[in-house]
């Protein structure tokens, strides 16, 4: 990042951008994606780059929501409890908000009825129609495929991984390091998945156990997670295996998992932990920058952001 870069992130610092929390923790992940991006955009402006958006789960770019509706007069019981649905914007529309704009927003999505309502973002934005690439794939093999055949040299982009699940793979991770020209929010499924098929026996059925190793590109995760004992009383010997990890250093591990491919300093410490209403942990918001020349401000700003 040059002088002006840095001279955009003072002002940002000085100016925090607002972020009004509250609602439920899908709103609070836009949220902290809004205030990434919004500086990421104005520093990138300054820059030689052209500069993108790509959301690799970018759902249909809407978001529903339901909401009971009790009416206050009793006299109309048909009302009482009645279901509305709304819609609120979900991350691409979020994107295409964002000033100053990006030079090329690609949305991936897998499902073909959410594609399709996904396509109607270049009709509903068409001063940025040219600027929308829709693609109908699995991200993992789109990403890689891009990150890895493309000439990254002038170009830079902000990657936004979004999924319900497990569905991110180490090397689409690694293609994307690879590049030295992305920066990345993440998703980690700690709660609502990576924790709940890590039973406390270690008893991991064979399916699940691949996804971990496919999510965390290597096997040793179950070495660390795990400790065998060795029980032993009069009459047998017996080996237990007991779970030793927690939520947080699960959550550590993946950050160091990070560290191992992204620039030094370009990884954030400590994720932002989404929240269900019970305030149990549904997912940790990483962030990774890919170049290595301007990690430090990304970071320094994702940190920022983060800690929101
Ligand atoms: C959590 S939703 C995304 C929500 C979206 N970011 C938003 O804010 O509205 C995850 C989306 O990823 C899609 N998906 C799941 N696996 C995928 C894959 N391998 N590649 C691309 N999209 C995928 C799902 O169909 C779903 O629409």
């Amino acid at each position: 990042m040059n002088s002006k870069g840095i001279e955009s992130m003072r002002q940002i610092r000085t100016k925090r951008p607002v972020i009004q929390f509250g609602g439920d923790w899908t709103s609070h992940k836009l949220n902290l994606l809004k205030a990434y991006l919004t500086p990421y955009a104005t520093i990138m402006k300054k820059q030689n780059f052209t500069f993108a958006y790509i959301d690799a789960f970018a759902g249909t770019g809407n978001r529903r929501i339901k909401k009971s509706e009790t009416p206050t007069n009793p006299l109309f019981p048909d009302f009482a409890k009645k279901e509305v649905r709304d819609f609120l914007d979900g991350s691409a529309r979020i994107a295409l908000q964002i000033h100053p704009q990006f030079d090329k927003y690609i949305f991936i999505e897998l499902t073909p009825t959410r594609f399709r309502e996904l396509s109607a973002l270049r009709n509903d934005f068409p001063e940025l129609a040219d600027k929308i690439e829709l693609i109908n794939a699995d991200c993992n093999m789109w990403l890689k495929e891009r990150c890895l055949r493309y000439n990254w040299a002038k170009h830079r982009a902000v990657l936004f991984l979004d999924p319900f699940g497990m569905q991110v793979e180490w090397t689409t991770i690694e293609a994307i390091a690879k590049t030295e020209a992305i920066d990345v929010l993440i998703l980690f499924p700690l709660g609502v998945a990576v924790n709940r098929l890590l039973r406390k026996d270690g008893m991991i059925e064979s399916e699940w156990r691949s996804a971990l190793d496919r999510l965390f590109g290597t096997q040793n995760w179950y070495d660390l997670f795990y400790r065998q004992t060795i029980e032993q009383d009069l009459f047998e010997t017996t080996t237990k295996v007991k779970k030793i990890v927690n939520l947080n250093s699960i959550s550590r591990y993946y950050v160091e998992r990070l560290k191992t491919v992204f620039p030094v300093g370009g990884v954030v410490e400590r994720p932002h932990p989404l929240l269900n209403s019970k305030g149990n942990p549904l997912y940790h918001l990483c962030f990774a920058a890919g170049n290595p020349r301007g990690a430090r401000i990304a970071v320094k700003i994702a940190n920022y952001v983060l800690k929101g």
